[in-house]
């Protein structure tokens, strides 16, 4: 072959490669055009290699000087090619858009309940109190029994609930778990006790069929309605800031005396708003001492030990200090008003 029709070959080669690396949309594609004219064995650049053996000497140079050019140009072409193709498969799929904006990253957050619970808990840690807890599928003896409810006692009416096979209930309140901690510890006994209680309530702006509630129990030699006082006036004053309380008396089947604390308005500072129902207090908790037949039904001696107990609802107190007008906004999930409170 003479040196001219040898340029001419070349020229061919170049250019068909040309047309066909740049052709190949996809990396499959450009893989097939790469074998077709880089391929080692039918490859047409390796063809053109070959015809270089049949040039005469002295036209060798210039020969192979072309056939390195057409060469270089084509394998740098297909590199670039090749990046370009497989970083587009990496980066964006055939059904991506990048040039969406990116999505807003969400952060879950603690309900407003939890966070009243979580605050509760670390009062009265400091005031020496461990966190127990119970079962909320109970037996009517823990429910009730224990807790010197007579059967067929009015203040049942108060507690209706859901009752399992084989005498279990869904327990009505978490004063059970006074009887079991009572039953597994020996005093000195301080503790807290956090959990879900259900009752046959309509579900309105201020009931729940299902709520929390924390109960609290401290035995121990020598314990009177001072310490209850105290304790909870301390409590109270954490919680809501220095506001006041009252204590009214109330009744309880496992509480003697019993009563209720009550403590001003936050929001209209005791001079009666809707929060307060218009009495300028929110009665947040029900209390008293220990019953000594609750003492006795969980084997402690009531001539030597005495205690006191509450049992509070931290959804009220949720919502008394957020001024949430309808308790079953607690319950929906709206994240459009739990991100107003959530921390
Ligand atoms: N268990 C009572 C209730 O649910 C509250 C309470 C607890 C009262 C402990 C006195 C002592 O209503």
């Amino acid at each position: 072959m003479n040196l001219q029709d040898y340029i001419a070959q070349a020229d061919e080669v170049e250019r068909a490669g040309i047309d066909a690396l740049q052709s190949a949309t996809d990396p499959d594609a450009l893989e097939a055009a790469r074998i077709a004219v880089l391929g080692d064995r039918n490859g047409r650049v390796k063809a053109l290699q070959e015809a270089l053996r049949s040039i005469a000497k002295e036209d060798k140079p210039a020969a192979g000087k072309r056939f390195n050019e057409a060469r270089q140009r084509l394998e740098s072409l297909h590199a670039e090619r090749k990046a370009t193709l497989d970083g587009g498969r990496k980066v964006a799929g055939a059904n991506e858009d990048r040039s969406l904006p990116a999505r807003e990253q969400w952060h879950g957050a603690k309900h407003p309940v939890t966070l009243v619970i979580e605050e509760i808990e670390d009062i009265f840690r400091e005031l020496g109190f461990t966190i127990a807890q119970g079962p909320e599928a109970e037996t009517e003896w823990y429910n009730f029994g224990a807790l010197n409810f007579p059967p067929n006692h009015p203040a049942l009416d108060a507690h209706d609930t859901l009752y399992l096979e084989k005498g279990g209930v869904l327990r009505t309140h978490t004063s059970p778990v006074q009887v079991r901690t009572l039953q597994k510890y020996e005093p000195p006994i301080r503790v807290l006790i956090p959990g879900n209680v259900y009752r046959r309530d309509f579900f309105d702006a201020s009931h729940a069929p299902m709520f929390a509630q924390i109960e609290g129990l401290c035995v121990d030699e020598g314990i009177s309605f001072v310490d209850l006082k105290s304790t909870l006036n301390r409590f109270a004053e954490r919680i809501f800031g220095a506001s006041r309380t009252r204590f009214r008396p109330s009744f309880f089947p496992f509480t003697e005396p019993s009563a209720e604390m009550d403590v001003q308005c936050g929001i209209c500072g005791g001079s009666g708003c809707p929060a307060c129902k218009g009495t300028g207090w929110i009665e947040i908790l029900g209390s008293g001492m220990v019953h000594p037949k609750v003492l006795e039904a969980a084997g402690i001696d009531s001539e030597r030990y005495t205690g006191w107990a509450f049992g509070m609802g931290p959804g009220r107190i949720a919502i008394s200090r957020s001024g949430i007008p309808d308790i079953r906004i607690l319950y929906d999930s709206d994240v459009r008003f739990l991100e107003q409170i959530a921390e």
